[in-house]
């Protein structure tokens, strides 16, 4: 434990016992945990700010905190920093507000004083309206001081919540992240895990076993694959630590410092006046696929974008990009995957990136082909109808400019759910290859001829089959019928999308729209 050694009768003696106390936290402490988390192949809390924040920006608070805890011989070991370092600095030139655990004093843990200082720059970030990055590497709540750290961890989710859509609030999972500990990731807005490295889960193996039998590996129970494909905790499964952080940067400049917020605007880039090759995306046969992500880079500045959740539901794809210089929060099926239906992980990724971009004030870009919400026993049983309507409540509610492009299949639920009109989008684009209709032309033709088809001899039946299926596509299987009655307010060109698109953005830029006052809506859960 730091002694002071200096006699402080004079101002130098102070000011060398504050150069004694400052070298203790900065240089001794930080060797001791330099060693430590090395060995791990693992970098220090004050590291990982360094990779976080722009160089010699970091401002440190209460670098001298330490806990007053005197149970189970705490007393003699009262560190300086009590296992969190908390400040704020810049990211490209951005206030941010930071904290950071560090899992060589007290495994990280969460105590009543380490608890303190998170909030207080949580708070810190809330009243100067910036993002808070929360950097985890912890063994949860601190197991001498008892009920102190429970308190904080309910304390810090109180403060998540009332942060949830003022400040963007973003976790980094760099370690263990175990019990109470999970769920302030869980309420910010997006959740980096690192491969072999971080973990997460509300009970480890140990706890499983006595409670069910089953021993599952720490990989498979909460490893970064786990999270980032199948529950979706994860937004971001870096590769490490530094891919990170530059993922984590690199959003940040995404996004607004508050929901009082414009996002930063960078120099728009003028609309390329066609690229014919979107004239020869989608292929001639219905049943052929083709790469969605090919169609966002021929939209967006540069072909650059950056994916949230692209491990999980990758049926749906969400990702950030620009357009004419602003960002713009893309949602998009991926005909590629499960035909880019909706599922229930699809619609729930989905409806909280829309919230995210209608809180912060980025406009929604939606690029629909889809063939509808999956039909199947499972989804229909995990609640597809009470979940899969998060989606419609999401873009319902959104306020911000809603530009959508209906590329091909918008088929039933999902032609409503996937930014129409009827849900408030302002500037709706068809493409002549656009499908909009209750559902495909075969299983149309199925259901409206069943009995004709079914009194048919068995070998025309087919070919009955094909000339009511091309009947019902050459009425329905069309842009037009929508356009006929407004529901979509232009076809163009697939090769001028990005100049509509951009045009309808410029457009929308003052957009202002309020709904009902109220406490607040009853969105399904
Ligand atoms: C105090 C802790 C600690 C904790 C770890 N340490 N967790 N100290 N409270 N929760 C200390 C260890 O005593 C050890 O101290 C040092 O940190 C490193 O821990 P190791 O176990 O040696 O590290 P490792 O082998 O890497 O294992 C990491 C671990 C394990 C998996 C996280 O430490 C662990 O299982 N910890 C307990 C996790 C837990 O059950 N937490 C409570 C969850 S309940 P020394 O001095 O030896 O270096 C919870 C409820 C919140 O969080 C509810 C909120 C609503």
């Amino acid at each position: 434990m730091f002694e002071a050694t200096v006699d402080r009768a004079t101002t130098a003696d102070r000011i060398a016992d504050l150069a004694a106390r400052h070298e203790e936290v900065t240089q001794a402490a930080e060797k001791r945990a330099r060693d430590r988390q090395h060995a791990k192949h693992k970098l220090t809390a004050r590291e990982r700010i360094d990779l976080l924040l722009d160089a010699d920006s970091f401002v440190e608070i209460d670098e001298f905190a330490r806990h007053r805890c005197t149970d189970f011989g705490m007393d003699r070991s009262r560190p300086f920093g009590d296992g969190v370092v908390t400040g704020h600095g810049t990211v490209d030139g951005r206030p941010v507000c930071v904290f950071s655990q560090d899992f060589t004093v007290f495994g990280g843990s969460m105590g009543e004083t380490f608890g303190r200082k998170v909030l207080k720059v949580m708070e810190l970030a809330m009243s100067i309206g910036c993002p808070v990055v929360g950097i985890n590497d912890s063994g949860g709540a601190r197991i001498q001081e008892g009920v102190e750290s429970l308190a904080y961890y309910a304390e810090l989710g109180r403060l998540n919540t009332h942060a949830s859509g003022v400040v963007p609030q973003l976790s980094m999972i760099m370690g263990p992240c175990a019990g109470g500990a999970v769920y302030s990731p869980a309420i910010t807005d997006f959740t980096v895990m690192v491969d072999g490295s971080s973990h997460m889960f509300v009970t480890g193996p140990d706890v499983v076993q006595a409670v069910s039998g089953e021993r599952p590996g720490l990989e498979e129970l909460g490893g970064p694959a786990t999270n980032g494909e199948v529950s979706g905790n994860a937004h971001y499964v870096a590769s490490d630590e530094e891919d990170a952080f530059s993922w984590v940067r690199t959003l940040l400049g995404y996004l607004p410092a508050n929901n009082l917020e414009a996002p930063p605007a960078y120099e728009p880039e003028e609309p390329a006046a066609s690229d014919e090759e979107l004239d020869r995306l989608v292929p001639d046969s219905e049943n052929q696929a083709y790469d969605m992500y090919e169609l966002i880079e021929r939209i967006v500045d540069d072909g650059e974008f950056l994916e949230a959740h692209g491990r999980f539901a990758p049926n749906m794809i969400c990702a950030f990009a620009r357009i004419e210089g602003s960002t713009v929060g893309v949602v998009a099926n991926q005909p590629q995957r499960l035909a880019g239906v909706i599922d229930i992980d699809a619609s729930e990724k989905a409806a909280r990136f829309v919230r995210f971009c209608d809180a912060f004030n980025i406009p929604l870009l939606t690029l629909a082909d889809v063939p509808g919400y999956l039909p199947s026993v499972a989804q229909e049983r995990s609640g597809i109808i009470r979940r899969g309507a998060k989606l419609i409540y999401a873009y319902a509610e959104a306020t911000v400019p809603k530009v959508t492009v209906v590329v091909r299949k918008a088929y039933g639920g999902g032609y409503a759910v996937m930014g129409s009109k009827h849900l408030g989008a302002d500037v709706n684009i068809a493409w002549p290859t656009a499908e909009i209709a209750v559902m495909g032309a075969r299983g149309a033709a199925a259901i409206l001829h069943r009995k004709q088809l079914g009194e048919a001899d068995d070998e025309q039946r087919d070919a009955l089959h094909e000339r009511l299926t091309a009947e019902y596509a050459e009425a329905f299987a069309n842009p037009y019928r929508a356009a006929e009655r407004g529901h979509v307010d232009m076809v163009v060109q697939p090769s001028r999308t990005r100049f509509h698109v951009a045009r309808a953005l410029r457009m929308l830029r003052t957009k202002r729209q309020s709904l009902p006052a109220k406490k607040h809506g009853n969105m399904p859960l």
